[in-house]
């Protein structure tokens, strides 16, 4: 089980700080939330931000793009130094296109599915992404509830994957409470921010998810 904390919920005046810190703690990757005020009504960082991040730790950074025309900045985003790049199945008609363009950049492709997105729309790419991101909450903030019906979803999509060594992973309400059942649905990389970064002691939280999840 992989744990990315979400910077979303980190302090951006002090970034470096909280990110050293989950790093400390045995973070396994960081999520990077990418919002442009039209696919979620909220705005967050870009390229240069991830630029910035990617010299200041070692860990993969997930970038997770909730943007429209995802492909008109795939590029960017590969260059600023993301090793994972997820688009929205909703953000446009491409989304083949969009999955090969990121692995032909290097970097691995995750689809992301909102919570009102059938697994179904995966059926035909299956074989073009690394992971798959299960919403939990409609995307535009931290600090929302975990809706359960992502449950199912998870097991849904897991099943659909079959042998292959693509990831599933869910984001949005995830708490230490939540980890064991995530798991047992077959969830393997959990994504969390105010969790983990509402804490006063981030690292102690991952440790706690990780026992939780018995690895
Ligand atoms: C929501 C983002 C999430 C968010 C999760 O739009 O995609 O990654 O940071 O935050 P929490 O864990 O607080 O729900
Ligand atoms: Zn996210």
């Amino acid at each position: 089980m992989k744990i990315a904390p979400s910077i979303l919920s980190a302090d951006f005046a002090a970034l470096a700080d909280d990110i050293a810190r989950v790093e400390a703690g045995g973070a396994d990757q960081l999520h990077v939330d990418v919002m442009d005020g039209r696919f979620v009504p909220n705005l967050t960082v870009g390229p240069v931000v991830v630029e910035a991040i990617r010299k200041r730790t070692r860990l993969p950074l997930d970038v997770h793009l909730m943007i429209v025309e995802p492909e008109r900045y795939v590029g960017d985003f590969v260059s600023a130094g993301a090793d994972l790049v997820t688009v929205h199945a909703e953000a446009g008609p491409h989304l083949q296109r969009s999955l090969a363009q990121i692995r032909d950049l290097g970097a691995r492709a995750g689809v992301a599915l909102n919570p009102a997105t059938p697994p179904s729309v995966l059926q035909y790419v299956l074989d073009d992404l690394d992971l798959v991101l299960v919403m939990s909450v409609n995307p535009g903030f931290g600090g929302q509830k975990l809706i359960p019906s992502a449950l199912g979803k998870i097991r849904e999509v897991r099943t659909m994957l079959g042998a292959r060594p693509a990831e599933v992973s869910v984001d949005g309400g995830v708490k230490v409470e939540h980890v064991s059942t995530l798991v047992a649905h077959g969830a393997g990389t959990l994504v969390a921010g105010s969790a983990i970064f509402g804490a006063p002691d981030p690292a102690a939280v991952i440790a706690r998810m990780r026992e939780a999840a018995g690895t």
